[in-house]
């Protein structure tokens, strides 16, 4: 006997039958988690479906690829969309709707409300992607409402992304719990990422690099190096590697992402990179 195909995911598109959803299942007493995604889904994304799924009883995903945080010259046109291969990596992974609402749906004739972060929003991808959080922060505060889960997850693998959700659900009071996935990686250490599909078959080894890069300068800095050296020694290296521009190679605390050093770090030290080779900007981050 041949086994059943698996039964397709409920899916909704607007608003009110998200809410209608979310409505029944919480008068039934259910906790609801959330994973926010924008589709081409990957192993990384899986795994915080399954991690939500081990804070809540139902989990809802959505598939919406937001034009206002990508810039000008960025891809938003290209970006990767197979919706029902999406549906069934989801169902697989546990998920019990998807919410896959259109542009017009989440932004309607005359939408005019941007939300900013500041501090958090500003350095790094702040600078190398100009308007990239506020679109963010908007989209994430707009589905955060939408959904209304009481725990939605994110992946460590956009770190400051993950500060400016956690930085704007603090500041604006919305109740739900932020929680970060670990970033899923493949075995030479480069983290998943939907934009690893632009990669040429020659480029692939040669962006684990970013990744172990960014090793060597957390191990310079627990080793009592100075930061500015170290994070210099990691951008020549990248540069000599094959990647064409180096964005940054920061060490920052953790929570805030202010600067560590330049001398010495004591406390907490989180190592972002963002670097492009070829067509691909690939971004990561460790931390101890
Ligand atoms: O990380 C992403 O995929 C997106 O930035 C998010 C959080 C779904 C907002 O569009």
């Amino acid at each position: 006997m041949s086994a059943s195909p698996p039964a397709p995911l409920p899916t909704v598109r607007t608003v009110s039958d998200l809410r209608a959803q979310v409505a029944a299942w919480r008068r039934d007493g259910l906790r609801i988690g959330f994973v926010p995604t924008m589709g081409a889904l990957h192993e990384g994304h899986l795994s915080l479906v399954r991690l939500a799924g081990t804070r809540a009883d139902r989990v809802v995903a959505s598939v919406f690829v937001n034009p206002t945080q990508f810039g000008p010259n960025e891809d938003f046109d290209a970006y990767p969309r197979d919706e029902a291969r999406d549906a069934g990596l989801l169902a697989g992974a546990g998920c019990a709707l998807l919410f896959a609402p259109s542009v017009g749906e989440m932004y309607p004739p005359g939408a005019s409300t941007t939300v900013t972060v500041a501090g958090v929003s500003e350095p790094l991808d702040g600078q190398a992607r100009p308007g990239h959080f506020a679109g963010v922060a908007t989209v994430v505060t707009k589905l955060l409402n939408q959904c209304q889960p009481d725990v939605a997850v994110f992946g460590e693998k956009d770190f400051q992304q993950l500060a400016v959700i956690r930085r704007l659900v603090r500041d604006l009071d919305i109740p739900v719990e932020i929680v970060g996935g670990p970033t899923a990686r493949a075995d030479d250490g480069l983290a998943l990422s939907s934009r690893n599909a632009y990669l040429t078959e020659a480029e692939r080894p040669v962006a684990a690099k970013l990744n172990a890069a960014l090793r060597e300068v957390l191990t310079k800095v627990r080793a009592g190096e100075p930061v500015e050296a170290a994070e210099q020694a990691a951008v020549a290296a990248l540069l000599a590697a094959g990647f064409r521009q180096v964005d940054y190679v920061e060490a920052r605390v953790p929570d805030t992402l202010e600067r560590v050093g330049p001398g010495p770090a004591n406390g907490p030290v989180r190592v972002l990179g963002a670097a492009h080779l070829g067509r691909t900007r690939l971004i990561d981050n460790i931390g101890d």
